[in-house]
């Protein structure tokens, strides 16, 4: 459990008894003191007694004054600073623990957890900065396609020139229709406080129609294409986001492999789990390269940059972490790479 701090007010309580107990302690010993000196004489005792009280409550007042200025005012005036900095969007603020009376205390416990709040807000302002950048980089580079071949089709009387411009502009509104289709996935798979529904979907099933989708593109690179589906396996899920992912996964295995090498997608059980492999003998990944493939817009091979955008497995592994699952890379550069991905195979329980 995380550290509360201690608890300030049970050690004011303490002082505050022990002051009382020493404010009658000593009035009782002056008691003493005076009745013998005046013999009893009344008035005196009633006076001097009067004078010493407000002396000894005024000393302990002042001393119980001093030492909650440090102890309260002082940190809840620090708290309430930072709070309305960082409500101004002022997210640089860090607070010192302080540990009076060498203990982390309550305000302590506070100021930390205001300074971590702080640096996630920090940070999750550098990264929103950060997609807008990206994002408005990836915009600009079609955009500007679209807006100079444009200028030229419009003066341009050849035909043949003509005709190249408008396969020019016709792909890159494609690939800008692509990004903005990708953003606007990955924001929902972010934002999403709401699963959407979750049914039985026939794996086997699902990742034939899949790879059907992709026929085309690899009888056109001459890829060899193997497919080991285990029959049967159901998985409880939200089939759109496993189309993201087998879509994504796919679709970089034909993409990074060239002509004459083999692509094999595998289903089979394992456990509790059902586990899809993507296998291909393509360019591979480096270390390096490896460490940040899942970021957004991050392309790790320039040659095949055009082809996309570098949120596909952005938006594989966001897919996964909603759905609860894991992936994993194995690749080894020049020899190829492959992705495994595990979901939870559904309970019989489970299918209505
Ligand atoms: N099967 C693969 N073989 C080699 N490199 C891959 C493979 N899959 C992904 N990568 C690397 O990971 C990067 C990120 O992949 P992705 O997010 O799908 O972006 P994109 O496909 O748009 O480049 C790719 O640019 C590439 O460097
Ligand atoms: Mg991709």
């Amino acid at each position: 459990m995380k550290r509360r701090g201690a608890n300030l007010s049970i050690f004011g309580s303490f002082l505050f008894f022990a002051l009382i107990a020493i404010v009658v302690t000593v009035a009782m010993f002056i008691f003493g003191y005076v009745n013998k000196k005046t013999d009893g004489d009344r008035t005196v005792i009633a006076v001097v007694m009067l004078l010493v009280i407000v002396f000894l409550s005024l000393l302990c007042t002042i001393g119980d004054l001093i030492r909650r200025r440090k102890t309260v005012d002082k940190p809840v005036e620090q708290i309430l600073d930072a709070t309305e900095r960082i409500a101004a969007g002022d997210f640089s603020v860090r607070l010192p623990i302080m540990r009076e009376y060498g203990k982390y205390n309550q305000y302590d416990c506070i100021m930390d957890n205001l300074n971590t709040m702080a640096e996630a807000l920090r940070k999750s302002e550098v990264l929103k900065t950060d997609f807008i950048s990206d994002v408005s980089h990836e915009l600009k580079t079609p955009l500007t396609v679209i807006h100079s071949y444009a200028t030229l089709l419009r003066e341009e009387k050849d035909e043949q020139k003509r005709e190249k411009y408008t396969v020019a502009v016709a792909e890159a509104a494609s690939r800008l229709s692509v990004l903005i289709g990708n953003i606007l996935q990955l924001n929902k798979l972010e934002n999403q406080s709401v699963l959407p529904e979750k049914t039985v979907v026939k794996l086997d099933e699902k990742l034939a129609e899949v790879i059907l989708t992709f026929e085309e593109r690899i009888e056109r690179k001459k890829v060899e294409f193997i497919c080991d589906l285990q029959e049967n396996i159901r998985v409880f899920t939200v089939e759109s986001y496993l189309e993201i992912i087998f879509n994504n996964l796919v679709s970089n295995a034909v993409k990074f492999t060239n002509e004459g090498g083999r692509v094999e997608v595998k289903l089979k059980k394992e456990d509790e789990n059902v586990v899809v492999t993507v296998k291909d003998t393509g360019v591979g990944i480096s270390p390096e390269v490896g460490a940040r493939i899942f970021d957004k817009f991050y392309q790790g091979d320039a040659s095949h940059a055009k082809e996309g955008n570098g949120l596909g497995l952005a938006l594989v592994k966001r897919a996964i972490d909603v759905l609860g699952g894991e992936i994993s890379v194995q690749s080894k550069l020049g020899e190829g790479s492959t992705f495994t991905v595990k979901l939870k195979e559904v309970a019989p329980s489970e299918i209505g």
